[in-house]
């Protein structure tokens, strides 16, 4: 039995119910050769899955959803793959501006937008400025995200603001740092689930996790239901968070 009924947004009101979730959308490669397929085919069904797991989580009442679209470290793939998923992004995000509208889904791009092709930028900003006074749930998208690179790039700038007068040395907290993150003003991931069976935090939000619950769970990301998100949840609610106190 579900965890949640559809659409039962009065979930929302559970304590059990994490406020931030992030997802690293893992095994679409596997999921194509399975089937003897192209792994771009595998990358297409995960795009499905995304936009099917995004809608539900705000149907559920997550406040926050962060997935893991495109690694800094997954420029180092063949050509054609990279190309595949740059091809695949494009219409995602095109629908993503009508289809999540109808949801009032914030869509926010956390990574460096830079490398990406000019028509790629206009469509992540356009997303960004239109959705940006929406009040439903936030989606962060990482793309071009690698957690160390984040946190390199907030170093520099608290260091230039430090230099440039804008911060004294003695402000710099653990608070002030979280607002040099792209994930800035937002509350830190409850739940991280990793679907695919690997035991990796691969480079995704490891400042934001140091609290987080991680859920495992054995399934390729194309194959992910609504049904493996209840019950990750359902994990989750069973933990005993004590954030290093007893
Ligand atoms: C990891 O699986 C997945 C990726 C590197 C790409 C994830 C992208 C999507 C699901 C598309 C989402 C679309 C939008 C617009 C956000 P893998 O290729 O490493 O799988 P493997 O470990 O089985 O090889």
């Amino acid at each position: 039995m579900p965890f949640f009924k559809k659409n039962e947004k009065a979930a929302a009101v559970s304590e059990a119910l994490p406020v931030h979730i992030g997802i690293i959308m893992d095994g679409n490669g596997r999921w194509a050769k399975k089937r003897g397929l192209p792994r771009k085919a595998g990358h297409s069904a995960g795009a499905k899955t995304f936009r099917k797991i995004t809608r539900y989580c705000s149907d559920i009442g997550i406040k926050y959803l962060t997935v893991y679209a495109f690694s800094t470290e997954n420029w180092k793939r063949p050509e054609d793959e990279v190309n595949s998923l740059m091809n695949l992004f494009k219409p995602y995000l095109e629908e993503a501006l009508a289809d999540f509208k109808d949801d009032s889904i914030v869509v926010k791009f956390i990574g460096d937008k830079a490398p990406f092709s000019d028509d790629l930028k206009k469509l992540m900003i356009e997303n960004e400025k239109s959705s940006a006074d929406r009040d439903g749930m936030v989606l962060n998208i990482a793309m071009n995200y690698g957690s160390r690179d984040e946190i390199v790039r907030a170093v520099k700038n608290i260091s230039s603001d430090v230099k440039n007068g804008r911060l004294s040395e003695n402000e710099i907290d653990e608070q002030l740092v979280s607002d040099y993150l792209y994930t800035a003003g937002q509350p830190d991931p409850d739940l991280i689930i990793r679907p695919s069976g690997e035991y990796r935090i691969s480079n995704f939000l490891l400042w934001q996790s140091a609290y987080t619950e991680f859920v495992i769970m054995n399934k390729l990301w194309p194959d992910f239901e609504k049904s493996d998100l209840d019950e990750a949840i359902q994990i989750y609610a069973g933990r005993n968070r004590r954030y290093g106190g007893v």
